[in-house]
């Protein structure tokens, strides 16, 4: 869907479709008032007979005599409204016409005036939001061609002082579509070939792009044994893929985002069990998450140095896979017990974040669905942010509110590190059932130890359920970080 931001007004509005916001006061803005009009005053006369009390998220859908719809939608108590009020409001409007024959349309939701969000803000979020609610996948499934699911176009309604904004917010849409896109596909189509050719092709379509690929000789000849050990149990050879976007001076040390990319997460040896093993196709989100965080940013053209680095593999069982209690040698030179082939991510991490470090970074942040036990502490909501910085994770938060894309701190005390040690290497790949996550982030910690580094677990964030599949968090608040940094 292509978004745009324009001042018409209702009366001027060629569009298919309205969409005009009302908080349960019921009040008519200069907007509503137009769109009453056009309506022959239906507005008021449904809110008068309570058919629309504007409760948050309700909708109810008006035609002019022209045929023009007209959605009304709800954000509630104008008090409590809040950035995650409008988010809903748009997502039901916009799902309120994704199943009629409707292609263009004007959405009027920042025309309000909200107690806590400015103008421009309500129209990024309405535009982000909208994009989000009219994704379907499409790749892998035949449709009726019906013509259904028709949207095409959006006009925000923004001033010319937020149309900026709102460019920032197309583009961060379209990144969250890129990572939906990659996070959903089967792990049969999205293996680590795959990926290096969509690096390739985002390499070709944007200035200021350059590709490196590592296959599996170049790695072997690296050592990067870590990375490789998970490698060995598949028939798909891993890929490390690095793509540079050059924004500013070359003399500027660059971003760089590290996205695990496990393409299919069996367990390896340490099989998983059955029930659900498909959503390890999820696995590579972290991946998807960089990967469309590179996207946004190479279409702002973004005035920094961004560097994305992701390690592509496959984690699989087989005659030559690694095996608990193997001891292998990271690139890093530091060893590593296996104790469990299902804790693969740290293992393909811990690789690219050393590599990582050549670049020399002035962030470096990793994102990865590392552990099961982030889900159980911070369920679906917030992703989480572990650092041992104090600046770096407190800026990514305060990122994460802004967007509405959130994120919650956990710590990543030395109290914890003693849970990786063992008598037969520097360290050993699972800390226990204590604090899963945070010795995961450990684990990672001790390949990062002079650099400004944070590392964003993002395992019950990435995708929501099997219906609604991978969700592009947390994409917004990454390039929310990324937009704050290029006008520090
Ligand atoms: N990819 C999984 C983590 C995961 C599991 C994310 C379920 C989302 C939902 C990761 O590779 C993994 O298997 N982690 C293990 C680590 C354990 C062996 C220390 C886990 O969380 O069980
Ligand atoms: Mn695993
Ligand atoms: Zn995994």
């Amino acid at each position: 869907m292509k978004i745009t931001s324009s001042l018409t007004t209702p009366n001027k509005s060629k569009s298919n479709a309205l969409i005009i916001g009302f908080f349960s006061d019921k009040e008519l803005n200069s907007i509503a008032k137009e769109a009453n009009e056009l309506l022959n005053k239906q507005i008021s006369q449904r809110l008068k007979s309570k058919d629309f009390s504007g409760n948050t998220g309700e909708t109810l859908t008006l035609f002019a005599d022209s045929g023009q719809r007209v959605v009304l939608v709800g954000l509630g108590d104008k008090n409590k409204c809040h950035l995650g009020t409008l988010q809903t409001a748009n997502t039901k409007a916009v799902k309120a016409l994704v199943t009629t024959p409707v292609k263009t349309v004007s959405n009027y939701l920042p025309s309000l005036s909200y107690q806590d969000i400015d103008a421009a803000i309500a129209g990024k979020i309405s535009a982000i939001a909208s994009s989000h609610a009219q994704y379907r996948y499409e790749a892998t499934k035949n449709f009726k061609k019906d013509n259904k699911h028709a949207l095409q176009s959006m006009a925000i309604y923004a001033s010319k002082k937020s149309a900026s904004t709102i460019k920032q917010a197309t583009a961060i849409a379209n990144g969250v579509e890129t990572t939906r896109a990659l996070g959903n596909l089967p792990p049969n189509i999205c293996n680590p070939d795959y990926l290096a050719k969509q690096a390739k092709d985002i390499a070709k379509k944007y200035d200021n792009c350059t590709l490196t690929l590592l296959d599996e000789k170049k790695m072997q000849k690296l050592e990067m044994n870590a990375l490789l050990a998970v490698a060995r149990g598949s028939r798909n050879s891993p890929k490390m893929i690095v793509l540079k976007y050059t924004g500013a001076k070359k003399s500027q040390k660059p971003h760089v985002l590290v996205g695990k990319g496990i393409t299919f997460d069996t367990g390896g040896i340490s099989l998983k069990p059955g029930a659900n093993m498909d959503e390890m196709k999820y696995d590579m989100c972290g991946a998807a998450t960089v990967f469309g965080a590179f996207v946004a940013v190479a279409e702002m053209q973004l005035p920094i140095n961004l560097i994305m680095i992701v390690p592509a593999v496959e984690n699989m069982p087989d005659g030559d896979a690694y095996r608990p209690g193997d001891v292998v040698t990271s690139y890093s030179g530091k060893t590593i017990e296996v104790l469990n082939t299902d804790a693969e991510g740290r293992m393909i991490l811990c690789d690219a974040l050393t590599y990582a470090q050549e670049f020399k970074p002035q962030v470096l942040i990793d994102l990865a669905t590392l552990t099961g036990a982030c889900v159980v502490a911070l369920g679906h909501v917030a992703s989480a942010v572990m650092s041992k910085q104090t600046q770096l994770p407190q800026d990514l938060l305060q990122a994460g509110i802004e967007i509405h894309d959130r994120a919650w701190q956990l710590p990543l005390w030395d109290d914890y590190q003693k849970q990786i040690d063992t008598s037969f290497a520097d360290m050993q790949n699972v800390g226990g059932f204590a604090g899963g996550s945070i010795t995961a982030g450990c684990f990672l910690s001790r390949f990062c130890e002079d650099v400004n580094w944070a590392h964003i677990d993002i395992a019950g964030t990435a995708w929501n359920n099997k219906k609604e599949g991978a969700t592009g968090r947390p994409v917004a608040m990454m390039v929310q970080y990324l937009i704050n940094e290029s006008v520090k």
